[in-house]
């Protein structure tokens, strides 16, 4: 986001440029430019645009390759189910919201949630935040300084999406929907504490 972010700057740097820096005419004697000539002068690329002032610094982040394999991998691991579990969530949530041909794969997305929820405190190991330095990583320090809160927010997670596929058994995809809100709110509430 921040790489992206930066480069939209430069972008913007760039194209303003030529505008900003709009070659003086040479003519002698001249008469001036009539104005409908000006946007074909200005659209000329000027020369190379040199950035009025350079942004911040760009803070330099470690490559992953340089950070110790083990910690890279639950890293790694931890954002892998973190997506898993959004596409599950999206997949239940059309299928709440109309898309009838997907009801047959709600409680395999149900359980497969409950599943990320099971497993998701294990790949936390200390060290893996970000102090790793690299820039892929939005865990905060409270993760491990707060080990107790985050515990509980992953009794939270474990209990909603027992419920989703308690519900997802049942079918009645109005109780999915409700169940599924709930599950929402555990991610956001861990989110809301525990993520940069
Ligand atoms: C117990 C806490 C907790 C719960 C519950 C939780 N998350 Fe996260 N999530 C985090 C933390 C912490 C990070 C940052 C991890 C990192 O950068 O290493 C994160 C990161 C993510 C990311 C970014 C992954 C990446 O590649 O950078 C996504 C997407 C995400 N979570 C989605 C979800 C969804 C969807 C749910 C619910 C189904 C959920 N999370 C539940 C704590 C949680």
């Amino acid at each position: 986001m921040k790489k992206l972010a930066l480069g939209l700057t430069a972008l913007a740097l760039f194209v303003s440029a030529p505008a900003l820096s709009k070659p003086k005419k040479g003519k002698k004697g001249a008469e001036e430019t009539p104005a409908a000539e000006a946007p074909a002068e200005a659209a000329t690329p000027a020369e190379p645009a040199t950035p009025a002032e350079p942004a911040e610094p760009a803070k330099q982040f470690t490559a992953e390759e340089d950070v110790d394999p083990a910690l890279m991998a639950a890293i790694s691991y931890r954002h892998a189910q973190m997506k898993l579990a959004g596409g599950h969530m999206k997949s239940i949530k059309l299928v709440v919201k109309g898309h009838e041909a997907g009801k047959d794969e709600v409680l395999a997305h149900a359980t497969a949630l409950a599943s990320i929820a099971q497993g998701i405190g294990n790949h936390w190991p200390a060290g893996s935040g970000h102090e790793t330095g690299i820039e892929d990583m939005s865990a905060k320090a409270e993760v491990w300084t707060d080990a107790e809160g985050f515990a509980a927010a992953i009794a939270q997670f474990q209990e909603a999406t027992a419920a989703l596929k308690t519900a997802a058994e049942g079918g009645d995809m109005a109780a999915v929907g409700e169940a599924l809100g709930a599950v929402g709110q555990s991610c956001g509430d861990c989110h809301d504490k525990f993520s940069d």
